[in-house]
Parts: C-alpha cells; sequence; structure tokens
C-alpha cells in the first residue's frame, strides 16, 4: 500500500473570538461535554499521520480561493487548519476531541497563528457555528465516522446550514479495494515507529474497526465506508450540485481508485 497506505488510516485551541452564544468559553476553548476515541490518542495522531501531506496544499488552495473564515470540520490537531491559518485565512475548528483541539491549540500557538484559529469542542452533526461562510470543509476521511445515512445526512445537512449561497464543502473518503483488504485484514503493522494500526474490515456493514496504540496512548474507532456513486446521490439529497469528484489531490478526475475528493456546491 505504501504512499496509498498512508492515507489509508484516519490519522492521526485557540483565541476564541467565537465563544459568544456557543457555550462555555474555557482559556479561549469552546467546550462542550464529548467523549471521543480521539482523546485517548490526541498525543499520538501527528505521528501517526506524520507521512500524510499530500492533502495539504489542496485544502489550503481551496480555503485561499474561499477566502476566510472557513468552517473545518474534525479539524483534529490542526494538521491542515494550522497551514490554512498560516496562509492567512482565518479557520473555525470544530471537533468533537477535547484532546485533539487541545493539541490543535499548541500547535497553532507554537506556529504564531493561534489568533487566526477558533477551535469549538462540537459534533459535525451539530456544529456549534452561527457564522456563515464561502467554504466547509471535512478533510482526512472524518466522515467516514457517520454510521449510517442518517447520520450523513444530518451532516452533510448541517455543513449546508453552513454555507453562504453558492458556497462549497469540500471533503475527501475512501472506498477500500479488495486488495487493501486483504493485505491488512487483523493484522497489526506497525506504521510509523513505535505506532500500531490493526484493520478489521467487515465487507458486510463496510465497516473498518480500526485499532492503533503506541507510548502514549491507544485506541479503537469505526469507520464506514460507501461506493462513490452512493456518496453523490446523497450529496445531490442534501441540496448540493457535485463540482468535482476527483481520484486525488491534484485534481485528476476520479477513475476508480480509492480515494474520492469531493467539492460540492450548494445548490440555490
Ligand atoms: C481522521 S481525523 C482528521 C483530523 C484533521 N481534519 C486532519 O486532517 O488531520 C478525524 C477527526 O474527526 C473528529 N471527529 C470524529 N467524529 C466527529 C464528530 N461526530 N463530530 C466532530 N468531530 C468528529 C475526530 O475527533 C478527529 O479529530
Amino acid at each position: 500500500m505504501a504512499a496509498k497506505a498512508a492515507r489509508d488510516r484516519p490519522g492521526g485551541l485557540t483565541p476564541g473570538h467565537g465563544c459568544a452564544g456557543h457555550g462555555e468559553c474555557v482559556e479561549n476553548v469552546t467546550m462542550r461535554p464529548q467523549a471521543s476515541p480521539y482523546d485517548a490518542i490526541a498525543e499520538l495522531y501527528d505521528s501517526w499521520s506524520r507521512s500524510v501531506t499530500e492533502d495539504v496544499g489542496f485544502y489550503v488552495e481551496e480555503a485561499m480561493r474561499a477566502g476566510g473564515p472557513i468552517v473545518e470540520l474534525g479539524v483534529g490537531t490542526g494538521r491542515i487548519a494550522v497551514p490554512t491559518a498560516a496562509a492567512g485565512i482565518d479557520v473555525i475548528g470544530v471537533d468533537s476531541s477535547r484532546g485533539m483541539l487541545a493539541v490543535c491549540a499548541e500547535r497553532a500557538r507554537l506556529a504564531g497563528v493561534a489568533a487566526r484559529l477558533d477551535l469549538r469542542v462540537g459534533d459535525l452533526r451539530e456544529p456549534p457555528v452561527g457564522e456563515r461562510v464561502a467554504l466547509v470543509t471535512c478533510p482526512f476521511r472524518s466522515l467516514l465516522h457517520m454510521r449510517d445515512d442518517t447520520d450523513r445526512l444530518r451532516a452533510l445537512a448541517a455543513a449546508r446550514e453552513l454555507l453562504l449561497p453558492g458556497g462549497r464543502l469540500v471533503f475527501d473518503v475512501f472506498t477500500p479495494s479488495r486488495g487493501d483488504v486483504e493485505e491488512t485484514q487483523g493484522r497489526w503493522l506497525e506504521r510509523e515507529p513505535g505506532i500500531w494500526e490493526r484493520a478489521d474490515w467487515d465487507l458486510e456493514t463496510q465497516t473498518l474497526t480500526l485499532s492503533v496504540r503506541g507510548e502514549s496512548g491507544e485506541a479503537t474507532m469505526a469507520l464506514t465506508w460507501l461506493a462513490p456513486h452512493e456518496w453523490h446521490v446523497l450529496l445531490e439529497a442534501s441540496g448540493f450540485d457535485v463540482e468535482a469528484c476527483y481520484g486525488w489531490f491534484d485534481h485528476t478526475p476520479y477513475a476508480g481508485g480509492e480515494d474520492t475528493v469531493w467539492v460540492a456546491k450548494r445548490s440555490s
């Protein structure tokens, strides 16, 4: 799986100019109590996802094209949000993991862009965002954490609600190949030095149970995939026109691989 293998895993707060009206503001982070498996691996995530870099430029370019602020759903440790902020674009980042957001806040502070990140604890199906923006992103397969169509439709509807007329939702997901499944099924693989990962694929329910463990933590999480045409149907049902479906972050049109990168415009 080499280069692609880097993406075959999901991984991997700040100046609260948006605190008012969204819950309790603690040290510049809007907090809402929620549990997340990512909390246990927040310190591990950046090392785990270290080799995943191919999407960063793509999302930063999209953000620069749209102009800020943008909303990133499932912002995580800021792997994309921090470079986006460094490019001069304000980012409202939503994530259900306080641990991930805490790492993100520190990363932003170290990069000198904390003032451009507004991090909020919340669920992407019900994001605590009152602002309306030209771009909503959901990078690195975060939508695969939605378990069924009800949740997917809730997430897509919520993203649409955040968009200004003509605004865009950009996200990427994957659909595993049989080869990938056979190669990794039930095996602990060392993805990065000292970081082990195990994939248990259920082809019937289209669910990947992914476990990761390292010195600083371990977690197990579920990701549920769809075929690309199913994403297309859901997007249209949610009030989006699909502008592009790429097979990679270099804008190569999708031609049957594992990755899909979607650009969907809010229909009027
Ligand atoms: C694979 S990581 C992606 C993080 C970041 N976007 C990146 O590109 O590195 C998925 C992120 O989605 C978050 N997440 C999962 N389910 C969520 C939900 N229902 N609401 C909000 N965030 C969620 C996780 O906490 C995690 O930070």
